[in-house]
């Protein structure tokens, strides 16, 4: 048993689904409150000093006066890849496009021949010190995808790394494939006969080995059109998988409207989504996972968090950390631009980064939110509230972290 005291204030949105419209501003605040643990579950909360009844000998942790909230949730990273891509700054700074870059055969098919080139151990030990950095940023889950493997066999290496990652580290992590991130080069020009291999060997086996949760597509302008997604995105409803897609990233093809056609627990970037898209998620009930980092290193156009809000959608909010969009995992930076750019209000922002969040990739029931029966993942911040934590751009204003129940960072 633990018992946390001494939390000025904590905040956190309530329930295991996720929330929409005005319910995604709402937020529980408990004054002068503590948290009991037992065996990695929250108990029981108390509040305005009133600390829950617990057997003597309990071991305590002194919050010290912080502000706490939830454990945070990034529900979108592609965490397991080799190399870096810096050498694009200067091609991107002469005007060069994301899309051009692939379509020369770089960007995103650079990252597969340096993940290939790369080991299980090599690819874990990376991704594992991403992982670290990521808890000292107080996030205590994390979405994974993979796709810079593009073949059977460094697919399944790439799932097997992220499967290791979630034994072995501290941090809850979610696993999605994500085969069809890219046409690989071997497929060059034949996009229609790599669907092929995605539907009818690669996510066949994923799904049969289990070694996901989740399929998503990059459906966008010259990667995969709206047709094959939907092909991989129902196959993968054929074999068990959630579905999820990168849609209008920067090009509007009507990636949200197929969001909501396959039934796909959330819909990703939608920086250029239409209001008929929007609409579409909100009949669909699919989660919004904006990734307003992407935005600024892409320099594009900021999601239409408002209207989506304003429309009943579900708003979560992630990192989007992978090497050639967005190379940082700072969540909390991410919080800075939704707030600045967004113009969403602190309280939608932890819902977003928390219980949505939750929600987004199939574990609402089990966090995302400080309540009696929920994993106790809670972080806690040198911050009186989220406003100042949102304001504080690119700090990492963690104090502690405490994942199940152990305190984990401090
Ligand atoms: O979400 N758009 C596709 N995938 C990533 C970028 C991956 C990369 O450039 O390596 C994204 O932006
Ligand atoms: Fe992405």
């Amino acid at each position: 048993m633990l018992l946390i005291r001494n939390i000025a204030l904590l905040q956190t949105p309530v329930g295991s689904t996720s929330q929409r419209g005005a319910a995604q501003g709402k937020n529980r605040r408990y004054h002068n409150a503590s948290v009991l643990v037992d065996g990695g579950i929250i108990r029981a909360v108390g509040e305005d000093g009133a600390v829950p009844a617990c057997p003597s000998g309990t071991e305590e942790f002194d919050a010290g006066g912080a502000f706490a909230t939830p454990g945070w949730v990034d529900a979108h990273t592609h965490l397991v890849f080799g190399g870096w891509r810096q050498h694009e700054i200067p091609l991107k700074l002469k005007g060069a496009g994301y899309l051009e870059i692939l379509q020369s055969g770089g960007g995103i098919l650079d990252t597969v021949r340096r993940t290939r080139a790369l080991s299980e151990d090599e690819l874990f030990s990376r991704a594992s010190a991403f992982l670290n950095e990521q808890l000292y940023l107080g996030v205590t889950t994390a979405e994974i995808k993979s796709g810079y493997g593009l073949d059977l066999e460094n697919e399944l290496k790439q799932l097997r790394v992220i499967r290791r990652l979630n034994r072995e580290h501290a941090m809850d992590v979610v696993p999605t494939c994500m085969a069809a991130h890219a046409v690989p080069p071997e497929f060059a020009g034949r996009a229609d006969d790599y669907v092929d291999c995605v539907c009818n060997e690669i996510l066949p086996r994923v799904a049969e080995e289990r070694l996901a949760q989740f399929c998503d597509v990059f459906c966008e302008t010259g990667v995969f059109s709206v047709a094959q997604s939907r092909r991989i995105l129902e196959t993968a409803r054929s074999l068990g998988l959630g579905r999820k897609i990168h849609a209008d990233e920067i090009d509007s093809l009507g990636g949200a409207q197929l969001a909501g056609e396959v039934c796909a627990v959330s819909a990703e970037h939608l920086i250029a989504t239409s209001d008929a898209g929007i609409c579409a998620l909100a009949n669909g009930g699919v989660t919004a996972c904006l990734l307003p980092q992407t935005s600024l290193y892409l320099n594009k156009p900021y999601a239409r968090a408002r209207e989506m809000i304003a429309a009943q959608v579900p708003v979560a909010i992630a990192s989007d950390f992978n090497p050639g969009s967005s190379p940082s995992l700072n969540l909390q930076f991410s919080a800075t631009l939704a707030y600045l750019r967004y113009r969403m209000t602190p309280e939608e922002i932890l819902t977003a980064v928390t219980l949505n969040a939750a929600c987004a990739i199939g574990l609402g029931e089990r966090i995302g939110s400080v309540e009696a029966g929920k994993q106790a993942d809670l972080t806690l911040w040198n911050a009186d509230g989220m406003e100042l934590l949102c304001y504080r751009m690119g700090s990492n204003l963690v104090k502690a972290v405490v994942k199940r129940g152990t305190v984990v960072v401090s």
